[in-house]
């Protein structure tokens, strides 16, 4: 059967990706090609999502840090995709990216650099043929910088305001790009972790990302909650936040 679209995951295992890319998949008939770093993972996970939609997905190798092969990744994909589904991301621990700049560095060339690496090309390509979305994983540690995790925020911050800036160049052209807040969605990213303002099910969040598309949306918090929650803690005073120290 000729699929309807083409969806390509940058940092294809990324569970909060699959999710997505799943509702894309039964939904939309859409052919998927997971972009990973570790291929054989992804194999797996291609050959699980193709018998459980009767779609074509395949895994391609892809590195977020290997800057100098981005260009040449997206010339040589034939088709072109009709979204992009950039997901890949590394949330390493704070404290030992306060001690050292190496780990600080990764976060911010992994989360930042390796977005904008990518998805300049993308953009042109998409901008080029007037179609096309761009859906970017972002975060809502973006939103504010608190001593647990303000390394991991700055580059998302830096991404949010990147894809911001994006879709603002895309626009007249006709192609999109959705910015995606989650919150705490259990993955293997947060393995171990507990969730300060309440959880999102994967499902969910998969599904919210997925029906952001469908409707045309430009930003997205995952999960129903997580909006209100995140206007309550960009309105705190910054003299209160200086005061809670247990988030
Ligand atoms: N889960 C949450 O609570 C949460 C909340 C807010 C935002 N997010 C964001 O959501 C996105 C997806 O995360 P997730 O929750 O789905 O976690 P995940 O399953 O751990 O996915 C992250 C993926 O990024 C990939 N990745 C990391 N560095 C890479 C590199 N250099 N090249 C290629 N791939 C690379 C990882 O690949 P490997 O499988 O090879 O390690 C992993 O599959 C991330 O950007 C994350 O920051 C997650």
């Amino acid at each position: 059967m000729v699929a309807d679209m083409l969806v390509l995951v940058l940092g294809g295992n990324s569970e909060i990706a699959l999710a997505a890319a799943e509702k894309f998949a039964q939904h939309e008939n859409a052919d998927i090609i997971l972009a990973s770093r570790n291929l054989e993972k992804a194999e797996e996970q291609a050959r699980i999502m193709a018998k459980r939609h009767k779609v074509s997905v395949r895994a391609e190798p892809f590195d977020a840090l290997a800057f100098d092969t981005h260009r040449q990744f997206y010339e040589k994909l034939d088709p072109k995709p009709d979204v992009v589904i950039q997901a890949f991301g590394v949330l390493n621990n704070q404290k030992e990216a306060q001690k050292e700049f190496d780990i600080a560095r990764n976060t911010l060339d992994s989360n930042l650099l390796g977005a904008v690496s990518i998805l300049e090309p993308i953009a042109a390509d998409f901008e080029e043929r007037g179609h096309g979305t761009i859906i970017g994983i972002s975060s809502v540690a973006g939103e504010r910088g608190r001593h647990s995790s303000y390394i991991y925020a700055a580059s998302k911050a830096g991404l949010t305001v990147y894809l911001d800036g994006l879709r603002h160049r895309l626009w007249p052209s006709g192609a999109r790009v959705i910015t995606v807040l989650p919150g705490f969605v259990p993955t293997k990213m947060v393995a171990g972790r507990t969730a300060k303002f309440g959880a999102t099910p994967l499902e969910t969040a998969g599904r919210d990302i997925y029906k952001a598309w469908k409707k045309g949306r430009h930003k997205i918090y995952t999960g129903s909650k997580m909006r209100y929650i995140m206007a309550a803690v960009r309105a705190l005073p910054e003299f209160v936040i200086l005061r809670i120290r247990n988030i």
